[in-house]
């Protein structure tokens, strides 16, 4: 697996490997297991965060088909948004951010960040999905449309969140780090729990820890009830990072370890 993954461009954001910490405090106010944080919080660029897996390998596979515009969408305080500004800023590319709200007032927060790394930001206060009246793939191909209406065709569009099989892969990587991490530590019964957003991240920790024959186990919790059938697209995903790795492997929805809607918003 390492060495297919080894095949695919990517810019190396980091650090990498990034530790993985205990919270001894927290352990001890929860008197249960060790908890133990990962901490992607630290990966740049643009103040860091979880995406840089992502987007080192997108914006590789960008560079590599000589695209110039990079779009993509989120809520108005995205991360994924304001990491891509940041990237994009550094690597000469122009990026277009669409977020289906109003525009506010004054732009704060990271929108005013986004603004300072020169994206070129698009309000469309309507039917940017996210409401689970869509699907996330349906959304994203709506999305990619009103993006080459307003940007150009010539762009490279990334779906919310960087879900696509090349972001992806990002976090089967992460899954080869953990393992590796939670071996040298002695670490044993682990279960990984992460937030859920647009299910990249979850993604690709399932085929990572399917491949690697890992005993991590994984628990999702969706934060935001936003997409239709969305166990259903992160078992596509899932399966299809296992194909691009050469090693097939079909999830079902019944696959994906998540609580979907309990915890949301
Ligand atoms: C810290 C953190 N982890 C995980 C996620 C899940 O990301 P996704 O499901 O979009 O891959 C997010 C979403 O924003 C996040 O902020």
């Amino acid at each position: 697996m390492l060495s297919r993954l080894n095949q695919f461009p990517r810019i190396p954001y980091g650090p990498l490997p990034t530790p993985l910490e205990p919270l001894p405090r927290l352990t001890r106010q929860l008197a249960g297991p060790q908890v133990w944080v990962k901490r992607d919080d630290g990966i740049g660029p643009g103040m860091g965060g979880n995406k840089g897996r992502k987007l080192g390998f997108l914006l590789a596979e960008a560079l590599a088909q000589g695209k110039r515009k990079v779009a993509t969408f989120g809520g108005l305080q995205s991360n994924h948004a304001r990491m891509t500004a940041a990237a994009c800023a550094q690597l000469g590319l122009e990026a277009h951010l669409f977020f289906f709200e109003k525009r506010p007032s004054s732009l704060q927060g990271n929108l005013l960040l986004d603004q300072l790394f020169a994206a070129k930001l698009h309000f469309i206060p309507f039917g940017g999905g996210g409401n689970a009246s869509m699907t996330l793939e349906q959304t994203n191909r709506l999305v990619k449309l009103v993006a080459r209406v307003m940007a150009g065709r010539s762009l490279y569009f990334m779906p919310v969140g960087g879900h696509t099989v090349t972001g992806c892969l990002g976090y089967v990587e992460a899954a080869l780090e953990l393992q590796e991490q939670v071996e040298v530590l002695g670490l044993e019964r682990v279960t990984l729990v992460t937030a859920v957003g647009t299910g990249g991240t979850l993604a690709g920790l399932l085929a990572g820890f399917h491949l690697l024959q890992s005993p991590i186990r994984l628990l999702g919790i969706d934060i935001g009830k936003l997409w239709k059938a969305f166990p259903a697209s992160i078992a596509r995903l899932a399966s299809a990072l296992c194909a691009a790795l050469g090693e097939p492997h079909t999830f079902t929805p019944a696959d994906v370890p998540m609580i979907e809607g309990t915890y949301a918003g």
